[in-house]
């Protein structure tokens, strides 16, 4: 049986995900691809650190180039999180010749114009499905589900800390600062929640939508962005007091004079379906010409569920190498996004007043 060999760069709870989903449904893999995956090497700062999940002796390393070194791994999956140094390590994984899998939502959306570029240049394939709304399978579907239509719309809670965070407003009466304090007791929000709550992991996940979804690559700091931080426990009342739930949503609309994108709170009538999700959970309902509208829900966060992506993504690699996709050198292969053009946002001054909710 071949045998592919995976290289991990952070081993933090979504890379012990990782490892844990391997090793547990190996046999369920090799079944499925018809050859096996290895994990050769994982990259962490500490190895002596207690992880969450059993390591083989020798697998850890502290040095990237036993990763990028090691001829036998054909894929990097980087799980590092942050700008750099995971910018310069997926850069030199590509020029290495290794296929990049990663989670990481703001290298992506602060770099991803370099990134793709460098993908196609070298012919190797970058995804990212855990990046976006965890372990829902949401830009494999605007990939490949919705290949054939066309989507005109999405709008969907992205961030699953200010969604917790606003439905324990909304059930419990409790204001911005006791709800936030109950997600983190919870573990949901980071100990420093400003980009969950500010509104920008969702501009993050909004731009890798638009990529996918329009084509189109958006500088993240140009979508217009509003935080949780000042809804009181007195909007959330009124607001049902008028038949409407505040959401967080994360929405982008194209039509034919270009594409527009913002995040904000939003009155969603109580009858809608976004209205319903609860806890951390994610859900964004997709627009599309032909099929009309789909929804995609889930645990958008969480060891387990992103792990889930993770793993879909290196077998998804793994399916094309195996096919020979790649087997010539260069910018022959078939990288699986291709740079997109950059796109000019609509001023948000055109679409704020349009009753529109997908
Ligand atoms: N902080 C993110 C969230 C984690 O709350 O959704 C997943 O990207």
């Amino acid at each position: 049986m071949r045998a592919l060999g995976v290289g991990i760069l952070g081993l933090g709870n979504v890379g012990a995900g990782t490892v844990r989903l391997l090793g547990e449904h190996r046999a369920r893999i090799e079944a499925r691809l018809g050859a096996s995956v290895h994990i050769r090497r994982v990259l962490v700062r500490d190895p002596a650190r207690e992880r969450a999940v059993a390591t083989a002796p020798g697998l850890l390393t502290t040095d990237i180039e036993a990763v990028l070194g090691d001829p036998e791994i054909a894929v990097v999956v980087e799980l590092m999180g942050g700008i750099e140094p995971a910018r310069s390590y997926i850069l030199a994984a590509l020029r290495a010749g290794k296929h990049v899998v990663t989670a990481n939502k703001a290298v992506l959306a602060e770099r991803g114009a370099e990134i793709f570029a460098e993908a196609a240049r070298v012919g190797r394939a970058v995804v990212f499905e855990g990046s976006v709304a965890g372990g829902i399978p949401l830009l494999r579907s605007l990939r490949e589900g919705l290949a054939s239509d066309r989507i005109t719309g999405l709008c969907g809670i992205v961030n699953g800390t200010s969604n917790y965070i606003l439905d324990a407003m909304t059930r419990t009466g409790a204001g911005f600062a006791e709800a936030l304090a109950a997600a983190q007791a919870a573990g949901y929000a980071e100990a420093d929640p400003t980009l969950d709550v500010g509104g920008g992991d969702a501009a993050h996940k909004l731009a890798l939508l638009a990529l996918v979804a329009f084509g189109v690559q958006v500088d993240p700091s140009t979508i217009p962005t509003e935080g949780i931080s000042d809804i009181t426990a007195f909007d959330i009342r009124s607001a049902a007091e008028l038949g409407f739930v505040i959401k967080s949503l994360a929405i982008g609309q194209r039509d034919d004079h270009g594409v527009s994108l913002r995040v904000h709170p939003t009155l969603v009538p109580r009858g809608h379906v976004l209205a319903g999700v609860q806890g951390a959970f994610n859900a964004v309902l997709v627009q599309s010409d032909a099929l009309g509208p789909s929804l995609y829900y889930g645990r958008g966060a969480g060891m387990m569920p992103t792990a889930v992506a993770v793993v879909s993504d290196i077998l998804e690699v793994a399916r094309d190498i195996l096919a020979g996709l790649y087997s010539g050198t260069g910018p022959s292969g078939q990288p699986t996004i291709l740079p997109a053009a950059p796109a000019t946002l609509r001023p948000l001054a055109e679409v704020v007043c349009a009753h529109y909710l997908c």
